[in-house]
């Protein structure tokens, strides 16, 4: 197994590699682009399943970054009424809305149903936002239209997406409890996020409208994201308490 250790220790473009550790990398990228965002007058909304676990983010990006203009708002991904619920609040504050980063997430967790009777991690990982993707589509392209700035759609995939079931998306069979596999589930989720941000990608560029989708994989990190996972040594992945990974983006003033 030593192999395949080094073999993921190896830093990829970005200079992280599988030893790095979330908070190497959060340090440098991920409030490293929050810091640019608001230093070119972004609002950035963070989006999280408790009002407490928000304001940890927040204040950990204040510390970096006092002038950075930050909101916490509430919202769980997995009962759709909770998506219902955030996408209401924020239309009512009648912000503007440049960028939208689907980025949350949970990966290979043993079988269950969310609120609604659908599989978790479809439910999380896909159904979630999908949802708020669809509830927020009017506002990002009014926002685009009235600024003239693209708008933008921005889903964390993952390399996964190549590991789902062999038949690919089992859409009749989302609940298949017996057939269950908990990494073949996180794959068909990240394949749904992929074809999903390609669809509308594809219908914008027929429409005409100044608005992008793009799915990626963010190369591979040790985050909460692994707590499930049993293999290469990596029981639960080392915590950061100012992880700030289940932040969605509402930028507006994006000059
Ligand atoms: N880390 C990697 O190596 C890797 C590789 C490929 C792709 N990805 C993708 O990158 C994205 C970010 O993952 P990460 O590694 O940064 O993991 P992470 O640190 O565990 O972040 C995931 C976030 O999603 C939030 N979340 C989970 N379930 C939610 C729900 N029902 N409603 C709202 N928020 C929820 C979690 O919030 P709580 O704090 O409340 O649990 C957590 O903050 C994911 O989409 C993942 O699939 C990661």
């Amino acid at each position: 197994m030593e192999w395949i250790r080094k073999l993921f220790r190896k830093p990829g473009p970005s200079g992280f590699g599988y030893s790095s550790t979330a908070e190497e990398a959060l340090r440098v990228g991920l409030a490293k682009r929050a810091r640019v965002l608001a230093l070119r007058g972004a609002r950035v909304i963070i989006l999280a399943r408790t009002v407490e676990s928000g304001i940890k983010v927040k204040e950990s990006l204040l510390q970096d970054n006092p002038n950075a203009k930050l909101d916490v708002m509430e919202m769980d991904l997995s009962p759709m009424d909770s998506v219902k619920a955030f996408a209401r609040s924020f239309l009512n504050t009648n912000y503007p809305l440049n960028v939208l980063i689907n980025s949350a997430g949970i990966m290979a967790c043993p079988f269950q149903l969310s609120k609604d009777g659908i599989e978790l991690q479809f439910a999380t990982n896909h159904l979630g936002h999908f949802l708020l993707t669809n509830l927020l589509l009017g506002k990002l392209k009014s926002t685009a239209k009235e600024s003239g700035i693209e708008g933008r759609i921005v889903s964390i995939s993952s390399l996964a997406h190549r590991r789902t079931y062999s038949s690919g998306i089992l859409f009749d069979k989302i609940n298949y409890r017996t057939g269950y596999s908990p990494y073949a589930a996180y794959g068909q989720s990240k394949l749904a996020n992929i074809l999903h941000a390609n669809e509308l990608a594809r219908r914008w560029q027929e429409e005409g409208a100044n608005v992008t989708a793009n799915s990626l994989h963010p190369g591979v990190i040790p985050t909460n994201i692994a707590r499930y996972m049993k293999f290469l040594g990596i029981q639960r992945a080392r915590l950061v308490e100012d992880r700030m990974s289940h932040s969605y983006l509402r930028l507006n003033s994006l000059k």
